[in-house]
Order: C-alpha cells, then structure tokens, then sequence
C-alpha cells in the first residue's frame, strides 16, 4: 500500500524493522550508569555504539532513509537535527547535499562531527528547540530518531515549531522515529527516552504550524513529514 499526500510524495508501505529502542526512561542512575552512560550524552554507551553500526546503518541508511526523503528535494539547504554519530549526515551528503547544517545537542557528538566534516558540514552545537538559524533559511529539515531522546512533549513541540520557523515557505520537515516496545525500553536504561505516539502526532505538527501532514505507520516505526505553509 502507498500513502500519498499532494505535493509531498508518498511513503511506500514496507518493513522497518527496528530492533532497538523505547520506553519511558530517564530512570535514575543506578549501580550499572557508569558502565552504559555515555559521557557528556543523554545516549547511553550501547545506544551510542549502536547508532554508530553497520547495523543500524543497514536498518536506517539502507532502508527507512529512501522512504524518509523520497520525492524530497535536496538541492536547497538543509538542515539535520540530532545527528549523533552521522550515519544519517554522512548518507545526506551521499545523496549530493551541499548545504548542510546540523544541530546536535551533545557537546561530544557535535566535535566528532566538526572533525570529520570540517566546512562540508556546517555543525552546530545546542537544542534544536531553540535553533541558531533565521526564519526560513532552510528549504528542508530531517529528524531521524531523535525526538524520543527529547525528554518532555512540550520540548518536542517546540522542536516541531522551531523546525516550522526556520523553513522557508513550502519547504518540508522529514522525519522517522522508533514506535514503543519493551526492548526499546530496555535498549534505552538510562538514556532519556520519551517516545512520541504517532497518533498524536499528526494534531501536534499541525499546531506547530505544518500543512500537509502524513504520518505513516509500520510494525516498529513511524515515518512523518509535514509542510511550511506556501
Ligand atoms: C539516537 S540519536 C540519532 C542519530 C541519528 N539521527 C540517526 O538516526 O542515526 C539521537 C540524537 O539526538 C540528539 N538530541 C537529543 N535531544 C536533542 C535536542 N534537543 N537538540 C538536538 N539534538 C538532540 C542526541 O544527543 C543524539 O545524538
């Protein structure tokens, strides 16, 4: 089945088979935090290692990226939030993006970032609920797994307005996250993870300013994508 909205393409049904993720953490540190918690992050270290695998890249690069930024125009700027370790950001630039800013809160993650990519990738380092950027100076925004690390709603809404502010008339937020599960909630032990409920989801970029939104559900994850107004 494929889910088709006017002018934004279409998501074609498939598997994304996630196998990580989920369940409401920020759970107090307990005798294993030094082991598993990352330092400077709120990713713990087998989040950390896992975001940075072949694995996860077969899973996200491979197959939920295509239908992520299928029909989506990349020749303009664009902007990632909640890079991590750049799977995503080394597949953007792949796929020809030459303006490319990111926006990643962990202090760590965005210096790996800045090393590797020097003036390929302009790197910012803070909250994509407060982004660095002018009103609509950017054509597209991609949110990859990143919104169920943002630790209450009401920041993820205002990351959703945020994202809705820097656009440019008629550009498009892109996006996929994990749907909740037990072993994502156990992947998650002290991280922060405060997963969005795709059927909320469509109201909420709505009230942050979005036309044209689809939300596409799958077995383990979620694909979304919303427009600036023209
Ligand atoms: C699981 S990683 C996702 C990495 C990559 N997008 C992917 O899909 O492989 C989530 C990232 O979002 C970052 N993050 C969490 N809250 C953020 C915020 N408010 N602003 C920017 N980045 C944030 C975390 O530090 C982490 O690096």
């Amino acid at each position: 089945m494929k889910h088709r909205t006017a002018g934004l393409g279409m998501f074609p049904c498939g598997r994304c088979g996630h196998r990580s993720n989920l369940g409401p953490s920020q759970q107090p540190g307990g005798l294993y935090l030094g082991a598993v918690r990352s330092a400077g992050t709120d990713v713990n270290r087998i989040h950390d290692w896992y975001c940075k695998s072949e694995r996860w890249k077969r899973l996200m690069v491979d197959r939920v990226l295509p239908d992520v930024l299928e029909g989506v125009d990349l020749e303009g700027r664009v902007l990632e939030i909640g890079p991590g370790p750049g799977l995503v950001t080394a597949a953007l630039l792949e796929y020809g993006v030459s303006d490319l800013t990111t926006v990643e809160i962990d202090p760590e993650a965005a210096e790996r970032l800045r090393s590797r990519y020097g003036s390929r990738v302009a790197v910012h380092t803070g909250s994509a609920a407060a982004l660095p950027l002018p009103d609509g100076s950017v054509d597209v925004v991609v949110c990859c797994t990143m919104l169920h690390h943002v630790p209450t709603a009401s920041e993820q809404d205002g990351i959703l307005s945020e994202c809705r502010r820097v656009l440019a008339p008629g550009g498009v937020l892109v996006g996929s996250d994990s749907k909740t599960s037990l072993r994502l909630r156990v992947f998650h032990l002290w991280d922060t993870h405060n997963p969005v409920d795709p059927a909320s989801l469509e109201a909420r970029l709505a009230g942050a300013g979005f036309d044209r939104v689809l939300v596409t559900e799958f077995d383990k994850r979620f694909l979304f994508r919303a427009a600036a107004p023209a």
